[in-house]
């Protein structure tokens, strides 16, 4: 039985704070949420009843709180999350671990030290389609994968008031690669293994919103087995384009491939046979995500199972979408291997 703290209530703390109204009640209970803006907690509060508002601290010195869950922005998650850990808490954290290779390293280390588990939001990995594509390219009926293209973008993720505009500071955010493409690097990865080479760039497209920062990225993957990916991370969309937020992927294989497209009206397709075409369309659906990823953890806590994604996992990608700033800024190949991390 796991009780529960939530730190942060912005945007992704209240999409966390629904995620735990959804799975009901079995196997934990929420028993704290916070924020420095305490009337952000106090609000969210009020939507749920025995819910209270704590800060950080009195969080960390309760102990019956076992697990803690960090939806703070990016430059908070080290110092948060061994806090926690030393304080012998288990810890979800939001995505991306954090903004350096040896941050990553320490709060992984640390939890080790600990005894408590880290996992980390990598949130594609509960959505129906992404999990469905996985299966597919799994069971081998698009062959072997070769290549891919993903896309995942909308506007630029502005906050108020607007002195927490913290997104356009690449110091704490990491920039859209850092922050929003490496939702696919970290689905790349599960698809295609290990990374050889990146060349990225970066491009500004909303000096309004975004002034200090990249706000539109394109990274060319090249794994150890030989595939290519193409990520395209995207925050400068019109603001006021009527779409939204967009995901799409193509996964081709020697056999197959796969697409989809969260804008079109049959999401989800599937080609098989290149010389005797098969073809099938769905809209796949699923539980919220959210849930989802959350319950998992949960789970495992409860359950003494591995965590998945694991804070490893998230460190993985990290090096990844820094290998990419490290290309887009140099606007040369980098090479995995040059890059020697203190771990
Ligand atoms: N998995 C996903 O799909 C996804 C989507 C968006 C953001 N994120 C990640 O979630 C994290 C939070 O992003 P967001 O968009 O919710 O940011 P946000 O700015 O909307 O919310 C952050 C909240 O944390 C609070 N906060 C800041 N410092 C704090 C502290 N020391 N103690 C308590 N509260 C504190 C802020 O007041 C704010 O309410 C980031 O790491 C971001 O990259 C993940």
């Amino acid at each position: 039985m796991q009780k529960i703290a939530l730190v942060g209530c912005g945007m992704m703390g209240k999409v966390h704070f629904n995620a735990y109204s959804l799975l009901g009640k079995s196997g934990f209970e929420l028993k704290y949420i916070s924020d420095v803006i305490e009337e952000r907690a106090e609000k969210l509060s009020e939507t749920s009843a025995g819910v209270r508002v704590a800060d950080f601290e009195d969080i960390l010195y309760d102990e019956e709180i076992t697990m803690l869950d960090i939806c703070t922005p990016t430059y908070e998650h080290k110092d948060m999350v061994i806090a926690a850990a030393e304080r012998g808490k288990n810890v979800f954290c939001e995505k991306p671990i954090a903004l350096k290779i040896e941050d990553s390293y320490e709060m992984v280390k640390i939890c080790k030290m600990n005894g408590v588990k880290l996992g980390i939001g990598h949130v594609t990995r509960y959505f129906p389609e992404y999990v469905k594509n996985l299966e597919i390219v799994k069971s081998g009926e698009i062959g072997k994968p070769v290549m891919a293209r993903m896309y995942r973008g909308g506007v630029f993720p502005l906050r108020r008031p607007e002195s927490d505009n913290w997104f356009n500071d690449v110091e704490k955010s990491g920039g859209v690669i850092v922050d929003l493409s490496i939702h696919d690097i970290d689905f790349s990865r599960q698809l295609f293994g290990e990374v050889k080479s990146i060349d990225a760039r970066s491009a500004k497209l909303s000096y309004k919103n975004c002034p200090e920062n990249f706000d539109h990225s394109m990274v060319l993957l090249r794994f150890k087995d030989g595939a290519i990916v193409h990520i395209e991370g995207a925050w400068s969309q019109p603001t006021a384009i009527p779409t939204g937020f967009k995901t799409s992927f193509e996964i081709y294989g020697t056999k197959g491939m796969v697409d989809y497209d969260s804008e079109k009206s049959t999401t989800f397709k599937l080609y098989t046979s290149v010389d005797s075409p098969e073809y099938s369309s769905m809209n796949v659906t699923g539980v919220n995500p959210y849930a989802l990823e959350i319950e998992s953890f949960i789970d495992a806590l409860n359950n003494n199972k591995e965590i998945m994604p694991n804070g490893t996992e998230g460190l993985e990608a990290l090096k990844i979408a820094l290998a990419a700033n490290l290309s887009a800024r140099e606007q040369r190949t980098v090479y995995m291997k040059e890059l020697s991390f203190n771990d």
